[in-house]
């Protein structure tokens, strides 16, 4: 197949199709897949599907699932193979990715077992060999997979092909990545419980199939895609080898593509509109590309990067730089809540009223300490009435370890006066077994999870109260879709978006301050920020909503660039010291390298280096339009 391309697309080595949504892109798959199913089996043959697991797939599966309940479409004639299996789980254990496939799909729908294929993660070492030669052979007999699903690491690995899988490696055993074993955290309560081994399809494998689609979405997603789209063919990123495969596309939501050359330096490619917001990305970068500030850059250095057009419309560069330096300068503010009394026609924030009501929404404990803890200080030390709302509750990520120190103590307290504390020794005694009974991987009790919510709360209290805002006015939603969930299993339902509103409602903010816009729609972030836009939307009419602005912040999320920016609140070192000081309360969940404030100073050097004045750390933020 010979690969049509526009010009804007240039820079494209593999069709890759930007979709609104994700959800638009695995409809479209789904219809992809039903098609392919009804031809083969009205040619009497079976439909063969390569599978993925993961996040990415989940919206996909929910369709298929679809298809069959509401649409009849039969699984009987498909056989299908997956890509991979962790080494060393068993096909019950919590997270192996048979039983995922099971509860994501198989479950649903009239697939016979005997049609299923996974590799299996329990074969024993000696066999292991064996195993992968016969899983190659059952591949081929099944007459080649006519559809293969992938997913993208961040590592750019398709299957478990982490960086340096060569083109024709076969389904093996391999080591797992740090990132990828970092991205799998979350899903076995820590990095030290993730495999170090799985069994996966090989690149080679992999490139047999007729037909490839890999899907992809959330803008930390962007960067990888970029290199395995425009990048050098090779073995650092084994995504990129589906360049060269004859059928093979990429499906990705729009925040998925924000690193494509098209989207990102769109005039290289004959694509600019030059609007204010393309002007500014186009300055920012070529400061950035020069190494200079932005006030020193000349008419010959836009020429040379294809920008002509643009300093012939502002009339010299000299005029272009003050223009943006001015814009990028007036995003600067030591007043998120705006300055009382002053002229805020340049300031990001309205002065008044004064002083506001600021709500910051944290989809987990935790994230909006990352991402605005110094905002936050700054807001309740400038008088504003700060609420902190917890959406989920974050209880799957505390660790029974923490949960046991917890109880511990609280059994030990019981010891000093039996009497007064025997039902305190039976609850503490109950969740113990309880733990030795589940083991590291089984189920949570419902019970275990409300403990592990209440240390979550106690330390989102202590880290807000480092902050400076008051304990009253930290809120827990514990919203339905993470208490009655798992990660890469959650589902979105209309009590989720009742109880966001309930309190939008409740407190008729000025000031919302919000991530998640453009995570996975199935991670935490993704969903909580759904539910936030659900309610947002519900209230198109209520009277506070006019006066209400919405700020986004970057907590987990890639941070945004220069040219995004609309506020930047800036940060002395005292001040990040003691964002620091509030980020270390959440001990039960340990992201160290978010734990720096490495981001803030990076935004910061980003800003010094385009001229504007040089700090600590920066927080930065950009208004939401609904
Ligand atoms: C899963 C697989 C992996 C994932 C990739 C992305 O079977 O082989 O390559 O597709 O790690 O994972 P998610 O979708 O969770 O971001």
């Amino acid at each position: 197949m010979t690969l049509q391309i526009s010009p804007e697309e240039q820079h494209e080595k593999v069709r890759t199709v930007v979709y609104a949504t994700a959800q638009a892109a695995a409809e479209a798959l789904a219809r992809e897949v039903r098609e392919l199913i009804e031809r083969k089996n009205a040619a009497g043959e079976m439909a063969v599907l390569g599978l993925a697991t993961g996040s990415t797939p989940v919206p996909f599966y929910r369709e298929l699932i679809r298809l069959y309940r509401e649409e009849g479409l039969s699984f009987r004639k498909v056989v299908t193979f997956n890509l991979d299996e962790y080494y060393g789980l068993n096909r019950e254990h919590r997270e192996s990715y048979y039983r995922f496939m099971r509860e994501q799909l198989f479950d649903h729908i009239d697939i016979p077992p005997e049609h299923v294929n996974l590799p299996d993660g329990m074969v024993p070492l000696e066999r292991v060999f064996e195993h992968c030669a016969e899983y190659e052979k059952r591949i081929v007999d099944a007459g080649g997979i006519d559809l293969q699903i992938l997913g993208i690491g961040r590592t750019g690995h398709i299957g478990f092909n982490e960086p340096g899988s060569s083109r024709d490696s076969l389904t093996r055993l391999v080591p797992l990545d740090r990132v990828t074993r970092q991205d799998a955290a979350a899903d076995f309560l820590g990095e030290d419980n993730v495999p170090r081994f799985a069994i996966t399809m090989g690149v080679g494998t992999i490139l047999r199939a007729k037909r490839l689609v890999l899907m992809a979405w959330g803008e930390n997603k962007s960067e990888i895609v970029a290199r395995a789209v425009e990048g050098e063919e090779n073995e650092a990123v084994s995504a990129s080898f589906l360049q060269s495969h004859g059928d093979a596309r990429f499906l990705i939501d729009r925040a998925a593509s924000n690193a494509l050359t098209r989207i990102k330096l769109p005039w290289l490619v004959g694509r600019a509109e030059w609007t204010p917001q393309e002007t500014r990305r186009a300055v920012c970068w070529l400061a950035l590309r020069e190494s200079k500030p932005i006030l020193k850059l000349v008419d010959e250095e836009y020429n040379e990067n294809g920008m002509g057009e643009l300093l012939t419309r502002k009339g010299g560069g000299y005029e272009l730089n003050i223009e943006i330096f001015n814009r990028q300068h007036h995003t600067i503010t030591g007043w998120p809540g705006g300055k009382p009394d002053a002229d805020d026609r340049q300031r990001p924030e309205r002065a008044s009223p004064h002083p506001k009501v600021c709500l910051v929404f944290s989809p987990e404990p935790q994230d909006d300490v990352m991402g605005m803890g110094g905002t936050i200080e700054r807001l309740v030390s400038q008088g504003h009435r700060v609420h902190v709302v917890h959406m989920a509750s974050g209880d799957l990520r505390v660790t029974d370890s923490e949960a046991l120190r917890f109880v511990r103590v609280l059994q030990e307290t019981s010891e000093i006066d039996p009497a007064r504390w025997a039902e305190a020794d039976r609850y503490a005694t109950g969740v113990i077994e309880e733990i030795g009974a589940k083991g590291p991987f089984g189920d949570p009790p419902r019970r275990l999870r409300d403990l592990k919510s209440l240390i979550r709360r106690g330390e989102a209290r202590d880290a807000a109260a480092a902050l400076g805002v008051e304990a009253a006015n930290v809120h827990f939603l514990d919203l339905p879709f993470y208490a009655e969930g798992r990660y890469r299993q959650f589902r979105l339902s209309s009590k989720d978006a009742a109880r966001v509103g309930a309190i939008l409602d409740r407190l008729q903010p000025h000031q919302i301050y919000i991530t998640g816009d453009l995570a996975d729609p199935s991670s935490v972030q993704g969903v909580a920020f759904a539910a936030f836009r659900q309610a947002w939307q519900e209230r198109e009419k209520s009277a506070w909503r006019a006066h209400c602005r919405v700020w986004l912040y970057r907590g987990h999320q890639k941070e945004f660039q220069p040219h995004e920016i609309q506020m930047a609140v800036p940060m002395s070192p005292d001040q990040m010291a003691r964002k620091i000081g509030a980020m270390h309360r959440f001990l039960s969940h340990n992201v160290a390298d978010l734990l720096s404030g490495e981001r803030n100073r990076a935004t910061a050097r980003l800003y010094d280096e385009l001229g504007m004045p040089e700090y600590e750390a920066v927080e930065a933020f950009r208004s939401w339009v609904s």
